[in-house]
């Protein structure tokens, strides 16, 4: 067969393959590792993997790259980000240097509340162009894929602006984009909780019948979405055809883990102050954990405890959370802290930020592994074992990223 493209001779080549679903506990060990691998490509998509003189009998093509001593592996999947806003929020950063809490940033109106009057006066134009320079350099860092969510906007205008402008970056950039709803991230100053719950219900089947989210996230928390508001909002973006996320349990314990387990969300992300219980109540529910160690770095604050939750077969996914508090376009620096504070294995963080991550906002079937039909989402990593991609920090590991067959 002639193909359009083999990256050939990778010392490492991570193909990642398993069952299909997200890996637990063991599972989450296994790389798939082939010595002096390579990958053929047609079409956009993987059409052979395995050893490298196997692929060159089977394949022909006018394009190699070489790929000796580099590692060769899928694109990073972030699936946790709040990448469209406008304005920055560099005096906070001092502030919670000298001690302010993210909570009394929030309450005195700054936090997301300062973020959100940045945006509601930004263009669609303006916030077009400041994702997409985010978006650029994500890319170099090897992020294929990601999950963006709203809520900057809070109104069912501004809302619909950021929505909008994810669906045509969708379209123009070659990262894959998978839009969330939002609305809950924060109660505008203009409303009460129980009015903008009223809102955010109204809005569901406006955005639904747009086509413009694919899931919905609620930041349930202590003085932000009660349970039983973040219940309600979840309830009716099932019905109107959403996917559920939440933000659980990130400041204070408010029993976000079990409302996931509860309304059967995807994920529950974030997780810093589960109970044990909780936790148990994900693995019960299959629900993937998606952990965002930079936000703790940034918030200063405890990370989760990645060990016991593998422990506990849930499975484990990493993410950015890049947000004007957390600035973070690197998942090859959210790998650094899964290894070196939670004390994840490198090739338990690289499952948690490609196949498991990729699960997490429901693309395990087209990207996160090497195999035979998946999306050719590919990176070749300047290191000869995958060992190493943890252990570098402050630099760039990818030498090139393949997106949809295309080097970029
Ligand atoms: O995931 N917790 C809520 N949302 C973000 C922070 C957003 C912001 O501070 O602007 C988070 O940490
Ligand atoms: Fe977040």
């Amino acid at each position: 067969m002639k193909v359009d493209l083999i990256i050939a001779n990778a010392n490492e080549l991570l193909t990642i393959s398993g069952p299909k679903r997200p890996r637990i506990g063991k599972e989450m060990s296994k790389l798939g590792i082939i010595k002096d691998g390579s990958v053929a490509i047609k079409h956009r998509r993987i059409v052979g993997v395995g050893k490298a003189d196997k692929i060159k009998k089977k394949f022909k093509t006018e394009r190699t790259v070489d790929a000796k001593n580099k590692v060769v592996m899928p694109g990073f999947v972030d699936p946790h980000t709040h990448l469209i806003f406008a304005g920055s929020r560099e005096d906070e950063f001092v502030m919670k240097l000298k001690g302010m809490s993210y909570m009394d940033i929030l309450k005195k109106g700054g936090g997301i509340l300062k973020t959100v009057r940045e945006t509601r006066k930004a263009s669609k134009r303006i916030l077009f162009d400041l994702t997409k320079k985010r978006l650029d350099k994500m890319l170099k860092y090897g992020t294929t894929t990601i999950e963006i969510k709203s809520g900057y906007g809070l109104t069912m205008k501004d809302e619909i602006k950021l929505l909008e402008v994810m669906n045509e970056l969708n379209k123009k950039h070659p990262i894959d984009i998978v839009p969330t709803f939002m609305g809950a991230h924060a109660i505008p100053p203009e409303l009460d909780a129980e009015n903008y719950v009223d809102l955010i219900i109204d809005m569901l089947p406006k955005i639904a019948e747009k086509n413009l989210a694919e899931f919905c996230d609620v930041f349930c928390e202590e003085g932000v979405f009660s349970v039983g508001q973040s219940r309600r909002i979840l309830e009716e973006a099932k019905k109107v055809g959403m996917k559920l996320k939440i933000h659980a349990d990130e400041i204070i314990r408010t029993g976000g883990a079990e409302l996931a387990a509860e309304v059967k969300a995807i994920s529950a992300e974030h997780l810093l102050q589960s109970s044990q219980d909780g936790i148990r109540e994900l693995s019960r529910a299959n629900i993937i954990a998606v952990l965002l160690p930079a936000t703790s770095f940034c918030l200063r604050t405890n990370y989760v405890d990645a060990r016991f939750m593998i422990k506990q077969k849930v499975p484990v996914a990493l993410a950015t959370d890049f947000n004007p508090g957390c600035m973070c376009l690197s998942m090859q620096f959210v790998l650094n802290l899964a290894c070196l504070v939670m004390r994840m294995t490198p090739a338990e963080a690289i499952v948690a930020s490609t196949i498991n991550a990729a699960y997490s906002i429901d693309r395990g079937n087209e990207v996160g592994s090497l195999e035979v039909g998946k999306k050719a989402d590919i990176l070749i990593m300047n290191v000869p074992n995958h060992k190493l991609i943890p252990q570098y920090f402050g630099v760039n590991l990818v030498e090139k990223v393949i997106k949809k067959g295309k080097i970029i």
